[in-house]
């Protein structure tokens, strides 16, 4: 697809320098997901799935100072590459509304495009590779990767989820919440594999830490 072609260039160019785990492998990872997800899943639109998996880190709030323009910028690029106002409707509100910290307080409603976004970037978060993102993302960070001393929290906004504690932490925090949290039934079965294997990983570096063998 020639859109989706041009629209690589872009966000491979935007993502460039990025070293908290959301560089453009990321993205191709969620690129792969979300199609693979879209083929076994009813009335799917492959284009707009691409196109929000391709985008959906560009305007993150974490990565861009000023989203208002990050998103102007995005919209005006996709008119530029001849999408309907309606797709770039459904893109734009997708990427917006999909991301963990948004949906702490709120639940918002997605398109089965955005769903299949939503759950392929979650996907990305956990298993193997989630686990090599959490811990590049706290060194990045300088977090403190273990403390029994400081409990995982529950119920937080989004300004104290961002404050961070520790990196197995966030593992209580979030990442063994997303299986639960998948919506589409493919990335249940996807996401229950790499769960499990997460939660494996945990046990042995708590039995290691305390020195069980
Ligand atoms: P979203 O963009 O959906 O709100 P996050 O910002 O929570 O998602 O997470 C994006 C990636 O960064 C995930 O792989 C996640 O595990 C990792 N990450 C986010 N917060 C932390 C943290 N406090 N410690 C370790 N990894 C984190
Ligand atoms: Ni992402």
């Amino acid at each position: 697809m020639k859109k989706i072609d041009d629209l690589k260039q872009y966000v491979s160019e935007q993502l460039a320098n990025d070293a908290t785990g959301h560089d453009f492998s990321h993205i191709i990872r969620v690129a792969n997901l979300a199609k693979e997800i879209s083929n076994q899943t009813d009335n799917a639109d492959l284009l707009i799935v691409l196109t929000a998996a391709y985008l959906h880190d560009v305007i993150d709030d974490k990565l861009v100072e000023n989203t208002y323009d990050k998103q102007k910028e995005v919209q005006s690029k996709l008119k530029e590459l001849d999408y309907t106002s309606s797709q770039i409707d459904e893109v734009m509100d997708s990427i917006t509304h999909m991301s963990y910290s948004a949906n702490l307080k709120h639940h918002y409603e997605l398109t089965i495009n955005g769903q299949i976004v939503q759950d392929a970037d979650r996907l990305d978060a956990i298993g193997a590779i989630g686990i090599a993102r959490a811990m590049y993302f706290g060194g990045h960070f300088g977090d403190t990767l273990y403390d029994p001393q400081q409990v995982p929290r529950s119920d937080m906004d989004k300004s104290q989820y961002r404050k961070h504690t520790t990196v197995i932490n966030h593992f209580y925090e979030k990442l063994f919440k997303l299986p639960e949290l998948m919506n589409t039934s493919v990335a249940k079965k996807m996401a229950d594999k790499r769960s499990k294997y997460m939660h494996d990983f945990v046990r042995e570096f708590k039995n290691e830490w305390r020195g069980i063998q």
